[in-house]
């Protein structure tokens, strides 16, 4: 081209565009915003006060009123909603706990709805945490079978939406569980609380952090006869119909991180929002570095969420939410 000087060749300048501070954020395609987050949190029956979790800095078991506590500020920090996961005093092989009208996360959805009457109350929907053998389902002859977790785990969902949960998201992967609790929601009374389906949840070593938290490290064997192999894409897109077709109202990729091509393919494919969940090994890898100060917190962070965004997620669920919600307050104010 003529307006070339030195000879040089013909190119397209790219870097015009990215020549002043306003001129970036005129043309940026994807922002992560605080109302997009979720913050993870475990209540802990009968704690007093809260204990810091040893392999994720900055997370905590929290009593109930402690609970309460970190909820108003969160609350005060703009971040829309939780998800609970509940740490029982008792399990035993029926996941009683699970469902109990006075269990923890119940106890817990009805003091935050009290609160909060405003507050997105979101729950995992799971039985590990609440049976001795620590998997998802009911155990028989070592088996986890499938048809007869359905029913507790419906019911479970159940018990949350009548505490007062927005939304319920099961995180068992037993198929046909997005069915048996749409029809057991409906069936009473509960046609309004949403399922955001843990669609596509992989068998992933990445959870490591979180059951040393919610003590549900499975007794023996793995997940891997009902989580995903994660050397799997096409399968991820059948889970995701099932669901669909099931009734979810929103699908989630988990774990996140690895998994930015599933979120992106997904997006593609159904027009369900979509969540990603940014979990507990993603979270304290960035913590291990950071506390070693290898690595800058903030900036890692926030490269983070922008590639969930970035892939297609609607909504991230991320144990990040507070850190990034000062962040941002801290950039308005300047
Ligand atoms: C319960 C559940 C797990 C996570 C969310 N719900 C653990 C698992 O499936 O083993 C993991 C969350 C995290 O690692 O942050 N089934």
């Amino acid at each position: 081209m003529s307006s070339q000087k030195n000879d040089l060749p013909s190119f397209r300048r790219h870097r015009r565009l990215r020549a002043s501070g306003t001129l970036r954020d005129l043309v940026r395609e994807t922002e992560v915003n605080i109302n997009d987050l979720i913050l993870p949190m475990f209540a802990q029956e009968g704690l007093d006060g809260k204990e810091e979790i040893a392999s994720m800095p900055g997370v905590y078991h929290f009593g109930l009123d402690a609970l309460r506590r970190e909820v108003d500020d969160l609350v005060e920090l703009g971040i829309p909603g939780v998800i609970l996961f509940g740490i029982p005093a008792e399990k035993d092989d029926q996941s009683s706990s699970a469902y109990a009208e006075q269990g923890i996360v119940q106890q817990a959805i009805r003091a935050l709805r009290r609160d909060h009457p405003e507050l997105l109350i979101m729950t995992d929907v799971c039985l590990c945490q609440y049976n001795p053998a620590g998997h998802c389902g009911i155990v028989r002859n070592g088996q986890i079978v499938n048809d007869d977790s359905l029913a507790l785990i419906a019911e479970t969902a159940l018990s949350h939406a009548a505490a007062g949960a927005d939304i319920v998201a099961p995180s068992d992967m037993m198929d046909g569980r997005v069915a048996a609790i749409r029809q057991r929601l409906d069936g009473h009374g509960f046609e309004n609380v949403s399922i955001l389906s843990y669609a596509v949840k992989y068998a992933s070593a990445f959870y490591g952090p979180f059951r040393e938290a919610a003590h549900s490290a499975p007794a023996f064997g793995d997940r891997r006869t009902y989580q995903m192999d994660p050397a799997n894409a096409r399968e991820a897109l059948r889970e995701a119909s099932s669901d669909v077709e099931e009734g979810a109202d929103m699908l989630m990729v988990k774990p996140a991180l690895s998994y930015l091509d599933i979120t992106r393919r997904i997006r593609e494919r159904f027009d369900l929002p979509l969540a990603t969940y940014n979990v507990s090994a993603e979270y304290s890898m960035v913590k291990a570095a950071a506390l070693k100060g290898w690595i800058d917190e903030r900036a890692i962070v926030e490269e983070v969420l922008t590639s969930f965004k970035r892939a297609g997620a609607d909504i991230i669920l991320t144990y990040h939410a507070m850190d990034f919600a000062r962040w941002q307050k801290e950039q308005a104010k300047r």
